[in-house]
């Protein structure tokens, strides 16, 4: 297969420099980026027995510059291991980027990404805009050959009233029927949200675009990496919108995330929803993207980060910057989006320690419960039914100057994830709050810490809370407290 010289250029370069950062530098088990810039998987797949994860990449600095596609595989989605760079922006079509996109394997066997093209175009008034269309490329799992026909999709091919530079991030998948689907990022002129449904017989030849759904300003602009699945009755659209005004606790302002469910209508070929929430309550979650897993598992992952809060983290280019949360399952109960972390997780755990009816008032540490890669269950209940408590907090990555908190008020069911003394030096979000219903007066929430991470599960996935920790290594302790008397019940394992 031909490999271009740019492409062959930064596989170089990952090689040498990635080997350069200490395995302990990097998460243990969140897929970072192999040297430079990550943002939005890409790709999620499962291709000759290896779950595969491209991702947004620009390998010589760790600020975002012309998309490359990093790539993984792992057999576990747990323990990843970094495969060379898949695509590069080496084209006349996509110099400027080599934009999001997906995974689907051929009949033939070869697996077959679908991109966005980026190309600069210079408007009549001098300014510049990028023209997206969609690509594709050709492959065997480890080198890719970009298609002669591409691009395959522009502004043509999308229904009216819609934008060619707002025009991303495909999602593909084969139908049940063996026909290819796609859902990609549209939106009118003045960035009204479009999500529009593609269809092929052979994933090369599609058909015109048709619309399956409008934002009508509804929630935020446009509405970048959608997602459509069905699960159990439903059919779901993930979507990460940009520019968002917040509505209570549910949305908050910037770039947010969106779940609705409800029901696909095949006569008129849309998509009526239901319900609405957002995917993750917490700091730093972006960009999901979800497979079908091969024992009927709907796995979603995200970029473990927010385009809002990204400036200035790690300033050295030759680091990483940018991670994935932990993949996780998702199943819709009473109507809701819930998510857990893969049951492939509980294979890495180790020594366990569990108490029972701790009494919690005041600070306190317990023994044995400690650490940065952990995976950590409580379960909390007034002490006494007659007094219930006010708060209850926990404190982690913990010691010196340094601890992040989750703290839970029952009176007004708000649980709040704070990392302000996490060793973060900018003026970005340090909080964020989540209305969180007890379930008949007891809260749980699972936390999965990863070094440079907190990702709660709040009532078996009801809520998730997902922040970045810039907190020094050492700061590892533990502390639990409340206002009046808690009941807790705490059951912790270290990952390795
Ligand atoms: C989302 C996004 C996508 C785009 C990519 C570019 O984070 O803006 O819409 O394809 O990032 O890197």
């Amino acid at each position: 297969m031909k490999i271009s010289e740019k492409l062959e250029k930064v596989r170089e370069y990952e090689n040498a420099m990635g080997a350069r950062i200490a395995e302990e530098d990097r998460p243990a088990f969140h897929l970072s980026s192999r040297v430079g810039w990550m943002n939005d998987p890409n790709g999620f797949s499962f291709y000759q027995g290896k779950y595969h994860l491209f991702y947004q990449y620009y390998p010589y600095n760790t600020v975002w510059g012309p998309c490359h596609w990093g790539h993984a595989v792992s057999s576990d989605l747990i323990r990843w291991e970094y495969l060379p760079a898949a695509l590069a922006p080496d084209e006349e079509y996509d110099r400027d980027g080599c934009f999001s996109g997906s995974a689907v394997e051929l009949p033939d066997g070869r697996q077959m990404l679908i991109y966005t093209g980026v190309l600069k175009k210079e408007m009549e008034d001098g300014t510049v805009r990028d023209l997206q269309r969609q690509c594709l490329a050709f492959g065997d799992g480890l080198d890719y050959e970009k298609y002669e026909g591409n691009p395959i999709l522009d502004v043509e091919d999308l229904p009216e009233n819609c934008s060619p530079y707002e025009f991303r991030d495909p999602k593909i998948w084969v139908g049940e029927d063996g026909v290819y689907r796609m859902v990609a990022c549209c939106a009118t002129l003045n960035r009204d949200a479009k999500i529009v449904l593609f269809q092929s017989a052979d994933g090369v030849c599609w058909s015109k675009g048709k619309l399956l759904i409008q934002n009508f300003d509804r929630f935020g602009k446009v509405w970048e990496c959608p997602d459509f699945f069905r699960m159990e009755d439903k059919w779901v659209l993930l979507t990460s919108p940009m520019d968002m005004l917040p509505e209570g606790f549910e949305y908050h302002n910037g770039n947010g995330t969106l779940c609705l469910i409800g029901d696909y209508d095949a006569a008129s070929g849309t998509f009526i929803p239901q319900h609405d929430q957002t995917i993750d309550y917490g700091i730093d979650f972006y960009a999901t993207q979800t497979i079908l897993s091969p024992d009927g598992r709907r796995i979603m992952i995200a970029w473990m980060q927010n385009w809002d809060t990204t400036p200035g983290y790690r300033l050295d280019p030759t680091s990483w910057f940018g991670q994935m949360t932990i993949p996780r399952e998702l199943s819709i109960r009473e109507g809701r989006l819930y998510q857990w972390p893969v049951r492939e997780l509980e294979q890495i755990r180790r020594d366990r320690v569990c108490y029972e009816n701790v009494y919690v008032n005041g600070e306190m540490e317990l023994d044995g419960i400690r650490g940065r890669c952990i995976d950590m269950e409580i379960e909390l209940k007034s002490a006494d039914p007659e007094h219930p408590y006010q708060k209850f907090v926990i404190k982690f990555a913990a010691g010196g100057r340094y601890y992040t908190m989750l703290s839970y008020h029952p009176d007004d069911s708000i649980m709040k994830i704070d990392r302000k003394f996490s060793g973060s030096r900018r003026a970005i979000i340090h909080q964020r709050r989540a209305e969180v219903p007890s379930l008949n007066g007891a809260v749980k929430i699972r936390l999965i810490l990863d070094r440079y991470s907190a990702e709660a599960f709040i009532n078996e996935g009801a809520q998730t809370l997902t922040a970045n920790l810039y907190t020094d290594m050492e700061a590892e302790r533990i502390t639990f407290s409340a206002q009046g008397a808690v009941s807790m019940n705490l059951v912790k394992y270290s990952l390795v």
